[in-house]
């Protein structure tokens, strides 16, 4: 077991956490014009949206998939400001009972847009109260119980329901296939991570150049709700221990001191790969082993950290486990051993 981490508060978690609160909400793009990056989503969307506004319709419903921290709240706030209509948010954990769904679907105004993040994880029953709501816009309600029980319909305003999940395969066919537009968004590059950095910058008043905004970029997994929060800690050690100004040498000053190095790796990402290296030969290890090994939650493990470590080519899934590539081996600096179980399978 590797030691005890703060997780919760790990820099470059790409999960929302209390210290992104008020400035996330404040950098967040208002308008699709605003938003950098996911030029497939932005196009659908942008004609989807003209589409519906010219047959003054809703719009259909959107799935939004992808990792955690790429934007989906930001995209559900930008539809709805672009629609005209008001946002409500709500998400799948926090709707137990059907008459929560039920307050929430009557309360809405005509062509509203209603977010439900985490939506893989709403329950059944309440997820047949939706069914309904989202393909002919009413509600069974049954009144009474045995023999006397009688159900009524009730209509609700046309509404946009928009699903955001980190794990679409989770979603049942009958709920995913109610979904008229299916959105994945993908990680961005540096570059475009950049163009945000920069903007965030020009928002909070920081001082940065290009070099600057590039590495901590670089460093930032793909995620603009890392490269924000790196922003703000670099811009910390930029004005108590230089001279305000964030550049290239005081980006990779503040980096370093934070253990991210060159491509975003924190401590626990060079721990995970370590222990599949050192404790399993580099793999393939079975996803709960190394759950138990690192001492984090498999969901985490296969949410949070592998999306990152897969997409730069350092883990792969195979169907016997988890197992780490010589890329990976290469950045640890550490020698693949040739009669490992790893290396006859990648
Ligand atoms: N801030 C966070 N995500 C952003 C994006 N995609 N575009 C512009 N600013 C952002």
């Amino acid at each position: 077991m590797i030691e005890e981490m703060d997780f919760e508060n790990r820099i470059v978690s790409p999960e929302y956490n209390y210290t992104d609160s008020d400035t996330e909400v404040s950098l967040r793009p208002k308008t699709l014009d605003e938003y950098i990056g996911q030029d497939k989503v932005k196009d659908a969307l942008t004609v989807y949206i003209k589409a519906a506004k010219m047959r003054k319709e809703s719009l259909d419903h959107c799935l939004l998939y992808g990792p955690p921290g790429l934007g989906k709240t930001t995209l559900a706030g930008i539809i709805a400001k672009e629609m005209g209509v008001n946002l409500r948010v709500t998400s799948g954990p926090a709707i137990e009972k059907q008459g929560d769904l039920l307050a929430i679907l009557t309360s809405l105004n005509e062509g509203d847009v209603l977010f439900i993040d985490e939506i893989h994880r709403l329950s059944r029953n309440i997820e047949e109260v939706l069914y309904p709501a989202m393909e002919d816009f009413s509600l069974d309600i049954i009144l009474g119980k045995g023999p006397s029980a009688r159900s009524i319909r009730l209509d609700v305003p046309h509404f946009t329901l928009i699903g955001a999940t980190t794990r679409s395969g989770q979603l049942t066919a009958p709920l995913r296939d109610r979904f008229g537009v299916l959105l994945r968004l993908e990680m961005y590059t540096p570059e475009q991570l950049a163009k945000i950095v920069i903007r965030s910058s020009n928002i909070l008043g920081i001082e940065i150049d290009t070099e600057g905004a590039l590495e901590i970029a670089s460093r930032s997994r793909g995620t603009p709700r890392i490269a924000n929060r790196l922003l703000r800690r670099v811009r910390d050690i930029a004005q108590v221990e230089f001279d305000g100004k964030i550049t290239l040498d005081v980006a990779r000053n503040a980096l370093s001191r934070f253990e991210i190095d060159e491509l975003g790796l924190d401590d626990f990402d060079r721990k995970m790969l370590s222990v599949i290296v050192n404790n399993y030969g580099g793999g393939p290890v079975g996803l709960e082993t190394l759950s138990a090994a690192v001492g984090e939650e498999s969901v985490t493990i296969e949410d949070v950290y592998e999306p990152y470590l897969i997409q730069i080519g350092f883990l792969a899934r195979t169907p016997r486990g988890r197992c780490v590539t010589s890329a990976a081996y290469d950045h640890l600096g550490i020698k693949p051993n040739s009669d490992s179980a790893q290396t006859s399978l990648l």
